[in-house]
């Protein structure tokens, strides 16, 4: 039996709406309908599935059990609502509530626990005997979603508490991530080629609510937690509180300070709006809260918050600027990326005048006109992003902005896959900055390395007609190179020297040189070390390719995919004939001792007996793991000469122990 066309269109709107709302659940973090909404259409695509079995597809989305998938996170009412915080951004005001508290209380014998705010999303974790028994989130304050099995990926965060502890708890605290990690995340998009993550607490938030936990462990979370709520209550104070966290194992701030005065508040907020620079993850404040817990009992509750706290926000530097026009990018994936070019505008000491705008529903979420005035901010983000339209100096004239259709470097038309945020263009063999960003990407420092081949000498090799595909660079010759301006002799058989050499890079980086989307630096080792050879690859199946530790199904669908084309096996091929080095040669490292078994290290500066490298190897024969940034989980930073300040006052910070070269020779010799 066929399908009849119109089930076939119903199944089709249904998959395509139910893979946008999952993107804008677990990506964005911005939900557009209710849950009861997305269960009725998943519902519906289920029974006209079950009723046509030839409709069957592997990639409906009532297929998927990882990732941006179903949706189904069991509720829980909090015992407790999950209130929120009453905030200011002055200190007059926070004079004010230092007043008020002191009128309410007609004293002045209270003293204040200063935290700092940090920016993440809540979670209430439930203890029962000391046995961690649930992670709801904040939800709508009155029920959350239970997200234990993601939350018990947190490292930091113990599932058993240290004796002893009372019967029952319930803690409150904020999931993070940390920056060094967020990068890392971010870095590997980059090098797939993909759209980066905003921030960090995007991130975050949108980690949680994954349905696969192993997919969630991938992405390191971190936890501080700053409320204790009991049954019984067996403590007085909140300082004491946090105490006891710590006493019984979990993560709480170091950087909590008791205060006896609204000027020692002060001083404090002070403090933290410089020293926040220094820690690994981003806070957005400071919490002020009562430390007495009758006092906090006296003062009370409004609807939506206590009255014995408050948050002070630090200003984020904003500035306001007319947008002039709208330039869209082409990456070497052919993603789409809109560009906002802003009247120029002074913001934290540089002068700014574009911002990115992601893709197609940020504009439509900023409801975004040419000429409006946008506000920009560079908060914690390295590129400003814009937050918002001045309405009231928006003019009749100003016209709504339409993405564009097609390509702006090639003219073919732009798709935009169901459930994809990004449009992109599928011209991928003769659309100008996807050829030429992927050889670019092929001759990258991490990738083949050749030397004397820039950026710059790729496009004027493209220009001239020489350089059509990565392919090509392996038939190139001198007398072809010499005919291009600003080429010398000298340069011309240096590059076709180099180009020769470039035969001699390892399988896993001329793997990652193919540009495979989502395959980048890291990925392609794995990949490397498990499929020897690049058509054990060509051949694997997407369970085999899932077999492989970190490999997900987005990863796999994309490498599945990529050996599909014609196109592309052509080419392998050709870099086959060239010589190119296809198959894992490589012995695997050698093992001397598991000395630093399980440790993060970081190597920093410049040693006197051993290279940076050397050392580096030492870390991985000794079974250590070596990382480019100090993070909460680093274990030991070994320390040259020269490290630099940041990083030295940061492992200080951590309290990471520093190992000059003798120290770390010594724990690897002991
Ligand atoms: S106390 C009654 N302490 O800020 C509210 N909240 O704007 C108790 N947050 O929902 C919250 N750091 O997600 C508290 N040290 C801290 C915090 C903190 C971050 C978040 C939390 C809360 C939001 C309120």
């Amino acid at each position: 039996m066929s399908l009849p066309d119109h089930i076939a269109q119903k199944i089709h709107a249904l998959r395509a709406a139910l893979r946008e709302h999952n993107y804008k659940y677990y990506v964005l973090a911005e939900p557009s309908i209710s849950d009861l909404e997305f269960d009725q259409q998943l519902k519906a695509l289920q029974d006209l599935e079950q009723a046509y079995p030839e409709a069957y597809d592997p990639d409906s989305p009532t297929q998927k059990v990882g990732g941006e998938i179903n949706k189904q996170f069991a509720t829980f009412e909090h015992e407790f609502p999950m209130l929120s915080l009453g905030n200011t951004y002055s200190e007059a005001e926070l004079l004010e509530f230092d007043k008020r508290i002191q009128k309410q209380l007609g004293h002045t014998n209270y003293q204040y626990v200063c935290e700092l705010k940090f920016d993440g999303l809540s979670i209430s974790l439930h203890y029962d005997n000391g046995q961690l028994i649930r992670a709801v989130t904040r939800g709508d304050g009155v029920k959350g979603d239970v997200v234990t099995d993601n939350v018990k990926t947190i490292q930091s965060l113990n599932s058993r508490l240290q004796a002893p502890y009372p019967e029952k708890i319930e803690l409150r605290g904020e999931v993070f991530m940390h920056r060094p990690a967020f990068d890392r995340l971010n870095m590997e998009r980059e090098e797939a080629g993909e759209p980066l993550y905003a921030n960090p607490r995007n991130v975050a938030s949108g980690t949680l609510k994954l349905q696969d936990s192993a997919e969630v462990a991938k992405r390191p979370l971190d936890i501080f937690l700053y409320q204790l709520l009991e049954h019984k209550p067996t403590i007085n104070t909140h300082y004491e509180s946090l105490q006891s966290i710590r006493q019984w194992g979990l993560p709480c701030s170091n950087n909590t300070q008791l205060c006896n005065s609204i000027q020692a508040v002060f001083d404090y907020i002070k403090h933290w709006d410089e020293a926040r620079k220094l820690l690994t993850y981003d806070i957005d404040g400071v919490v002020v809260k009562i430390n007495d817990y009758h006092q906090r009992e006296e003062l009370g509750y409004t609807a939506k918050s206590p009255r014995w706290a408050i948050a002070y926000k630090f200003k984020t530097e904003a500035a306001c600027t007319p947008l002039l026009s709208i330039d869209y990018q082409v990456g070497r994936t052919g993603a789409i990326t809109p560009v906002a070019n802003l009247q120029s505008v002074f913001l934290l000491g540089t002068t700014v005048k574009r911002a990115s705008l992601h893709n197609a529903n940020e504009i439509e979420r900023l409801d975004l006109r040419v000429g409006d005035y946008v506000y920009v901010e560079k908060g914690g983000e390295i590129i400003p992003k814009i937050t918002g339209v001045d309405l009231s100096k928006r003019s009749d004239q100003s016209i709504k902005v339409a993405f564009i259709t097609h390509c702006p470097e090639c003219g073919t038309t732009l798709i935009r896959q169901a459930g994809e945020a990004q449009h992109y263009c599928p011209n991928e063999l003769n659309c100008p900055p996807q050829v030429i960003g992927k050889i670019q990407h092929f001759i990258h420092r991490k990738a083949m390395d050749i030397n004397g081949l820039g950026d710059e000498t790729v496009e004027l090799l493209y220009q001239a007609g020489l350089l059509k595909s990565i392919a090509d660079l392996y038939d190139l010759s001198y007398e072809q190179v010499i005919q291009l301006d600003r080429m010398a002799d000298k340069s011309s058989s240096q590059l076709i020297e180099s180009i020769q050499a470039s035969k001699q890079v390892p399988y896993q980086r001329v793997l990652f040189g193919l540009g495979i989307r989502y395959v980048g630096e890291t990925v392609a080792k794995k990949l490397a070390a498990t499929f020897k050879h690049i058509d054990a690859l060509k051949a694997a199946s997407k369970e085999a390719l899932l077999a492989v530790d970190e490999i997900g199904e987005r990863i796999a669908d994309s490498i599945v995919e990529y050996f599909q084309s014609d196109l592309h096996c052509q080419m392998i091929e050709r870099l086959k004939a060239a010589g190119l080095c296809l198959e894992n040669t490589a012995e695997a490292p050698v093992q001397l001792s598991d000395k630093l078994q399980g440790k993060i290290i970081v190597i920093s500066g410049v040693f006197t007996q051993f290279s940076r490298d050397e050392i580096k190897a030492m870390v991985e024969q000794h079974g250590g793991k070596n990382a480019g940034s100090i993070s909460a989980k680093t274990h030991y930073v070994v320390a040259g000469e020269n490290m630099g300040p940041a990083k030295l006052e940061k492992a200080k910070q951590l309290n990471i122990p520093i190992l000059s070269e003798a120290d770390f020779l010594a724990l690897i010799q002991a």
